[in-house]
Formats: structure tokens, C-alpha cells, sequence
């Protein structure tokens, strides 16, 4: 369990991208919705990311396997950050927040710190729980190995501007014994991102077999159980070097809650799962809650 210094509280994590701008998740899902085989109610929920302009990035609802494949135990994907920017969604969809409603945080990405600083104040009138600084989209272009400075400067000056606790969502390629010494006191939790392709699947001969499915777009992120060897041994190595809060990715069978537990993090969250087997996370908060229940 993770608590905010607002008092918000949280185990469990739908990580941004799964459950839409709102929290009530994306069209295909609101059937799921509303049989509730999907609860929105038993998670805090990240908002998709939004960037300062819009951003057309690389997905096509029209064609959405161009940019994500399902893979066997995971996704692969190159969405690139598309949407509509800051703007539309604090008129679409910041003033309809109710956090009584649902637990929603707003997620946000811009490596210039000035931008990033003005969004996180466009989010200070809204309802939200908390505000996650996603500085690990592999799909930006950016090379987000050297981006330390930029992440310890634009934590600490959205921390400045902000009302909300802050979540840092980092990399597996992060220098986190650089960064997670200076974020201490400022963020109150980490989250960790999907894995560049080449981190998991190496191909320094260029072998085209070993390429990527998305290798046109960049590589893409993979997520999910294929890329629980590297997320998680991130998860043990900040648990490791670090009080703040970890939350840990990659859950795909119930076993996964327990096991990531283990390595250090005190809530999980779920993110790929929900494109290839959409029910899993409701079904294992709710298994979870009442083996909690009947421990204690
Ligand atoms: C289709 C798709 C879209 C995603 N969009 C975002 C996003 O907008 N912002 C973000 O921070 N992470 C995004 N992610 C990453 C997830 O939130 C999550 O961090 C990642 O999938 C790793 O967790 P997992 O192994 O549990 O899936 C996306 C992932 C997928 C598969």
C-alpha cells in the first residue's frame, strides 16, 4: 500500500494508456465496463499521457496493430504519444474528474521544463489524486539514457508549481543511482515504463530476424510478462537504493502480484494485460483484496 501525503491511498494501478483519458476506459472496453468485468473502482487510474501540443505520433484507430502487436506474454508497442494535447484535455476531460467517482492521476510529458511546469499548473484545477511525470515513453525520440538532468530539474520544478503528490515513471535505462538520490522528497512514488525492444532482444549483428515488429517505427516498448526479467530487477534494485515507493509493473498471472511484492514494491500496476486478456485485472485486484482480507 502506498499513501500520498494528500491521504489518498493505493495497491493497485491501471498505468496510463489502459483505461483511456478518463479513467472509464477506451471504447472497446466499455462493454467490459458495464458487465463489470472491468472495475475502474478498485484502481487509481493513470490517464493517458498528454503532451503541450498535440501530437499526431503514430497511432491510426483505423489501423491500431500498426503501432501494437500482441506478442505471446506481452505487447510491443510504437504509439508514440498520440493525442490531443494538454488543452482539450482539461476542457474535454479535467473538469468531469470527480474524484469521489473515480481515482484518477493526470499524466503528463515534455522535456522542456517551462512547458511541463505550465501543464502541471493546467492540472491544479482538477480533481485528481496525483499527477505522474512520464519521463520514459521509449517511443519519443528522445534518448532517455541522458536525460538525467532534465528529469531531477523537472521533477523539482513541477513540485514547485504543483498542488498534487507526484509519481516519477522512469526506464530500465535510466541511471536511477543518479536520479532517485536528488527525486527523494519530491516525488512520492516511482512507476516504471514499458522496455526498449534492443534492451530486451539485443541484435548488434543486425540479424533481421532479431529485429523488431515495429523496427520501422523506431522499435517500440515491450511490455508485459517478456519484459518482467528487466522491470522487475528495476523494481529490486530502487527497493534496494531507496525509500520512496515502488510500484511494480508487468502483473500478467495472479502469481505475478505476490512475486513483484517480493522484489519491493508496495503497489502494482497493471498496463499490457489489460490489451490481450482485459478481465485479468479486476479479477486478481478482487482475488487479492479478500486473500488480503482473509491473512489479516
Ligand atoms: C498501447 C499502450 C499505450 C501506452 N501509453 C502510455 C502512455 O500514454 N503513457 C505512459 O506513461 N505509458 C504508456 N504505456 C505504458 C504502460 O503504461 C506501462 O507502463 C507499460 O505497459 C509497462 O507495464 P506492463 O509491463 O505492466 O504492461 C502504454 C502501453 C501500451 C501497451
Amino acid at each position: 500500500m502506498i499513501k500520498l501525503s494528500n491521504g489518498h491511498e493505493f495497491e493497485y494501478i491501471a498505468a496510463s494508456g489502459t483505461l483511456g483519458y478518463n479513467g472509464k476506459g477506451w471504447p472497446h472496453e466499455w462493454s467490459l465496463r458495464w458487465m463489470g468485468l472491468i472495475d475502474p473502482s478498485l484502481f487509481t487510474i493513470v490517464a493517458k499521457t498528454v503532451t503541450f501540443e498535440p501530437r499526431k505520433g503514430n497511432f491510426k484507430l483505423w489501423c491500431p496493430w500498426r503501432c501494437i502487436r500482441l506478442l505471446p506474454g506481452g505487447v510491443i508497442n510504437a504509439v508514440g504519444l498520440t493525442n490531443k494535447g494538454v488543452r482539450w484535455w482539461c476542457e474535454e476531460v479535467g473538469v468531469s474528474v470527480d474524484s469521489e467517482k473515480i481515482s484518477l492521476a493526470g499524466s503528463i510529458l515534455s522535456n522542456n521544463i517551462c512547458e511541463l511546469a505550465e501543464m502541471a499548473q493546467m492540472l491544479n484545477d482538477f480533481d485528481l489524486v496525483a499527477v505522474e511525470l512520464n519521463w520514459s515513453c521509449p517511443n519519443n525520440g528522445t534518448d532517455l539514457a541522458s536525460n538525467t538532468a532534465n528529469i531531477i530539474a523537472g521533477c523539482e520544478k513541477v513540485k514547485e508549481v504543483s498542488r498534487f503528490s507526484l509519481i516519477a515513471k522512469l526506464s530500465v535505462v535510466h541511471n536511477i543511482r543518479e536520479i532517485v538520490p536528488r527525486i527523494k522528497g519530491v516525488v512520492e512514488a516511482i512507476s516504471i515504463n514499458s522496455v526498449p525492444w534492443n534492451v530486451i532482444f539485443p541484435n548488434p549483428d543486425n540479424d533481421p530476424e532479431k529485429e523488431s515488429p515495429l523496427a520501422h517505427l523506431g522499435g517500440g516498448g515491450v511490455s508485459g510478462k517478456i519484459a518482467q526479467g528487466h522491470t522487475w530487477q528495476l523494481v529490486k534494485e530502487l527497493a534496494d537504493i531507496t525509500s520512496i515507493p515502488v510500484i511494480g509493473p508487468s502483473i500478467w498471472e495472479y502469481g505475478d502480484i505476490e512475486a513483484v511484492r517480493k522484489k519491493g514494491a508496495q503497489a502494482v500496476s497493471f498496463g499490457s494485460v489489460f490489451l490481450q486478456h482485459p478481465c485479468r485485472p479486476t479479477r486478481f485486484v478482487k482475488r487479492d483484496m479478500k486473500e488480503n482480507r482473509n491473512r489479516n
